[in-house]
């Protein structure tokens, strides 16, 4: 199921380009459609699917908890669903969730309150290490319970509430928390509350929203969300936009790169997901949102981007919750930018897929780009677009598909040569981007 390990070397930069490219669709709507689609009454339908790993994963682990899903025609998918409740693992089952970290949490939320779960949850190296406790603290309020206790990472064996009741919340910046404890309220008794002090992404409100009697969301001062537990799900039939965390790193390689332009077709620009773009448009960034549309509750168009000069990214904490995955990129764009740029509000970065902040810094370190990192801000002393061909830098096998887009990204505009170990993990999320990056002209070496 899974691709072979490689590595890459970059060496050259990338010439002028005028293009319009289709990036890889949408991996957190992708992820939660089959989800949804498995917990839901009859057949579900989901169009244009992300065909990567971490949805390879999501399909798997699905099929293993009895799920039937039909591949129709390219990347449309048809989900048998079992209804609420009813996922059932062969006798010490095991579930391995690999790299994805929006799978682990939102299944265990499923499985937290499906009663008769007994079963060992594992990750990959990466997975392994990314603390599970927020996560476990709130499950065990449903009554779930994991051992061994006090343990906050995987392998761990999750067992399942028996007389799950809902639970009362205040969600922070974390989506996949709050779609966790959604998703754990479904099957529980009474309701399930949540408070959102920040309003993260909402692709998992925006699936349920048809079911009007499971899901009422109050958008006011706060915004509230309610979920009445143990009813029906309604089948869902979703087309899924495009991705526009992968969007992101063709986007800043265009507004870095001389005399270049480009248009991406079809993307998600649901606001909690666009403030790398709404962040850069305020720094004068030539990026604009043109045919918007409404698909599924979810709001889609081309985004159209052309080089200019950039200033200084200043990016206080509001903007942390909508541009969460594309903080690495953002990073490397301001190493390249003349002067001092400043993050704020960013200490969840050190338990993404690696930590960010420090493995960011460590590629810097190879080219002297000067950086200051505390646990919650980063400030980088950009030096302008450089010429680093006479500089050699090493990405190790860190399990990070964004820490390996970016540095390949840094490569193409400052000459460097970069050599990034298991590339192949970019296949999670993007597995189109090295075909896309060859088309709009960059030149790079696969090394098995
Ligand atoms: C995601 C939420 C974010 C993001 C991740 C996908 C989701 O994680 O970084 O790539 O699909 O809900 P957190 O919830 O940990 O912020």
């Amino acid at each position: 199921m899974f691709s072979k390990r490689f590595n890459l070397k970059i060496h050259n930069k990338i010439p002028s380009f005028n293009k319009t490219i289709i990036v890889d669709s949408d991996k957190s709507i992708s992820i939660r459609s089959f989800l949804i689609g498995a917990i839901s009454e009859n057949k579900s339908i989901a169009k244009n699917v992300l065909e990567s790993e971490d949805v390879f994963s999501t399909i798997y682990c699905l099929k293993k908890l009895g799920v039937k899903i039909k591949k129709l025609k390219k990347k449309n998918y048809l989900i048998y669903g079992k209804g609420l409740g009813s996922l059932k693992l062969k006798k010490n089952g095991k579930l391995n969730f690999n790299n994805s970290g929006t799978l682990a949490r939102l299944l265990i939320g499923i499985l937290s309150t499906t009663p008769g779960i007994k079963v060992k949850i594992v990750g990959d190296h990466s997975l392994n290490k990314r603390s599970m406790k927020s996560l476990i603290e709130l499950m065990s309020k449903f009554g779930a319970s994991f051992e061994p206790r006090n343990k906050f990472n995987f392998p761990l064996k999750l067992i399942s509430s028996e007389m799950p009741i809902g639970i009362a919340y205040t969600a922070g910046v974390s989506a996949q928390l709050k779609s966790a404890v959604m998703l754990a309220g479904l099957n529980s008794y009474g309701n399930t509350k949540i408070t959102e002090k920040e309003k993260s992404r909402n692709h998992t409100e925006n699936i349920l929203l048809k079911n009007a009697n499971i899901i009422k969301v109050y958008e006011k001062k706060e915004k509230i969300i309610k979920i009445f537990g143990r009813k029906y799900l309604k089948p869902i039939d979703i087309g899924i936009p495009n991705d526009p965390s992968s969007a992101a790193f063709f986007s800043a390689l265009t507004l870095l790169n001389r005399d270049s332009s480009l248009i991406i077709k079809n993307v998600g620009l649901n606001p909690t997901r666009t403030g790398f773009y709404q962040l850069l448009k305020k720094q004068g960034a030539k990026i604009k949102f043109k045919n918007l549309k409404k698909n599924n509750n979810e709001l889609l168009g081309d985004i159209h981007v052309k080089s200019c000069k950039l200033k200084p990214i200043n990016a206080s904490k509001k903007y942390y919750v909508n541009s969460t995955d594309e903080y690495p990129i953002l990073f490397i764009m301001a190493s390249l930018i003349e002067g001092v740029s400043t993050f704020k509000g960013i200490s969840e970065l050190a338990n993404k897929e690696s930590n960010r902040i420090i493995e960011i810094q460590k590629i810097f370190n190879q080219v002297n780009i000067k950086s200051k990192a505390s646990k919650n801000e980063f400030k980088i002393y950009g030096r302008g677009i450089i010429d680093a061909s006479n500089k050699i830098i090493n990405v190790p096998n860190l399990g990070d598909h964004r820490i390996c887009m970016s540095s390949f990204v840094f490569a193409l505009l400052t000459g460097a040569e970069v050599k990034i170990k298991n590339f192949e993990t970019v296949f999670t999320s993007s597995p189109s981007f090295l075909k896309i990056m060859k088309n709009i002209g960059a030149k790079f070496e696969t090394q098995r």
